[in-house]
């Protein structure tokens, strides 16, 4: 590439980028949304409440600055550490195979984290508004002040990628030396769907998994890629220690099993945050017609239902891992991230829980996401939750189940409701006693 095509290219980038995210902005900023212009209610929120009042404090540490305390005070295990050396974020002057990017997630927040960055970020499930972004500042202050952002992180975190809402993001790309994605080469965005081979381009993996094959740990030596792509190096690797200083980190691993769940967390996340978007604006609308059009107040539009099923089969498509690729072999996780998991999943008088894994065949023994537990969830607007308890419903008691939903056998499927029934409160009362409709 010549000078003046790489100029013009980083240009038509940026329009691009800039001209989808205007739109998004401009459309979340209305009613009934007003992203911008409401109040933030969330754990961030509320830790920042916190530390206003003087109940709360964080303590800085020179070396990684406010992560450690930021991690403990809002409950996200180091365990969940995940490292990405892809140029392709914030800060991304920092960020290379030698200084990877640390993430870090529990079911409601994820933190980033640069060495030697300015700030932490932080996107966060705000049950109302969805996605909310924050940067800490990483320096040693009294009034430490987690400060929203809009604009700088919609840019990157509000696109066809998120499914058109401000939205959590994972990519898979190809990535040189310097952590530049070679981006001729193709890239993808990665969720419970993407088959393992197309994975983790750009990212460290720590943890073993058979012969199946993936684009993670491998660092681009050619200009070009060429299939098929030797990883032999990046599959089955347990230690990191040779190839970047992982002292530097909180712990030395990129688990390969927190990967893949925050590459389903972030889907229903994004989905859940659809699903309250559109009921909202479908009500709003339909408000609007009918005072238009001097119906009752309340009068049901076509049109809200048709949007509610659509945003809400989606989300059930999400939660019950529909199109899940499969796994052909053992998947273990090397920090300690499956038990940690697992262990704070709630429990049916049998034992069993929406957070026991599988990871022989599939990433979940009970394929029905644990965020139906998730504050984001039962925040979701009446019409959406009652569709989504409806349509569940539907899915796990047929006799005969529809296609997409035939990985899960008529086992699975009893489980699951019984599990939900004794774990979860709030349900339908067709739920507990146990005929439909
Ligand atoms: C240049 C594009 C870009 C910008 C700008 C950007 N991000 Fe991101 N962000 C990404 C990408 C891509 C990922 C996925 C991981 C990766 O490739 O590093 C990501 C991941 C994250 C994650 C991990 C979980 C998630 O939500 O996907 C957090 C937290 C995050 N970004 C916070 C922020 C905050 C806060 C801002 C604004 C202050 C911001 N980002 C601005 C591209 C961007």
């Amino acid at each position: 590439m010549t000078i003046r095509t790489a100029v013009s290219f980083v240009a038509c980038t940026v329009f691009a980028i800039v001209s989808a995210s205007a739109w998004a902005a401009d459309e979340f900023d209305r009613p009934p949304i007003n992203y911008r212009d409401s109040s933030p209610d969330n754990c961030i929120s509320r830790l920042q409440a916190g530390i206003d009042s003087g109940r709360q404090t964080l303590t800085f540490d020179m070396e990684h600055g406010y992560l450690k305390a930021v991690l403990a005070s809002l409950s996200v295990p180091v365990e969940s550490q995940m490292l990405v050396f892809s140029k392709t974020s914030l800060q991304r002057h920092r960020i290379s195979p030698r200084t990877p990017r640390a993430l870090y997630f529990n079911d409601d927040v994820y933190i980033g984290y640069c060495q030697s960055g300015d700030v932490l970020e932080v996107s966060v499930v705000d049950p109302q508004l969805g996605t909310v972004f924050y940067t800490l500042d990483q320096e040693s202050s009294d009034e430490p002040r987690f400060e929203r952002r809009i604009d700088n992180c919609l840019i990157c975190h509000s696109s066809s990628r998120t499914g058109g809402v401000p939205g959590h993001v994972v990519r898979s790309l190809f990535v040189d030396a310097s952590g530049q994605p070679l981006f001729s080469a193709g890239s993808r965005t990665v969720d419970h769907t993407t088959p393992m081979k197309d994975r983790w381009g750009g990212w460290y993996v720590t943890g073993t998994h058979g012969s199946q094959s993936h684009v993670g740990n491998l660092i681009t030596r050619t200009k070009r890629v060429y299939e098929p792509v030797d990883n032999s190096q990046g599959h089955n690797v347990e230690d990191l220690s040779k190839r970047f200083r992982v002292s530097h980190y909180l712990t030395s691993h990129s688990d390969i099993v927190a990967l893949m769940v925050m590459e389903h967390q972030t889907l229903v996340h994004n989905r859940l945050t659809n699903a309250s978007y559109e009921t909202r604006k479908a009500l709003h609308y339909e408000q609007t017609m009918n005072e238009a059009l001097g119906n009752e107040p309340g009068h049901r539009l076509e049109s809200t239902t048709r949007r509610v099923h659509s945003a809400g089969d989606d989300l059930v498509e999400a939660l019950l891992l529909v199109d899940e690729a499969p796994l052909s072999a053992a998947i273990r996780g090397t920090s300690g991230y499956t038990e940690l998991f697992a262990k704070s999943g709630k429990r049916d008088a049998q034992g069993r829980s929406l957070r026991d894994f599988d990871l022989n065949t599939r990433l979940f023994r009970y394929p029905c996401s644990y965020l139906i537990y998730s504050e984001a969830f039962d925040a979701l607007p009446a019409e959406m939750r009652e569709h989504v308890w409806h349509r569940l419903w539907e899915v796990l008691t047929a006799t005969e189940p529809e296609k997409k939903f035939s990985h899960l056998s008529a086992s699975d499927r009893a489980a699951i409701v019984e599990i939900i029934r004794e774990t979860k409160t709030g349900l339908p009362d067709y739920w507990t006693s146990g005929s439909g409709d």
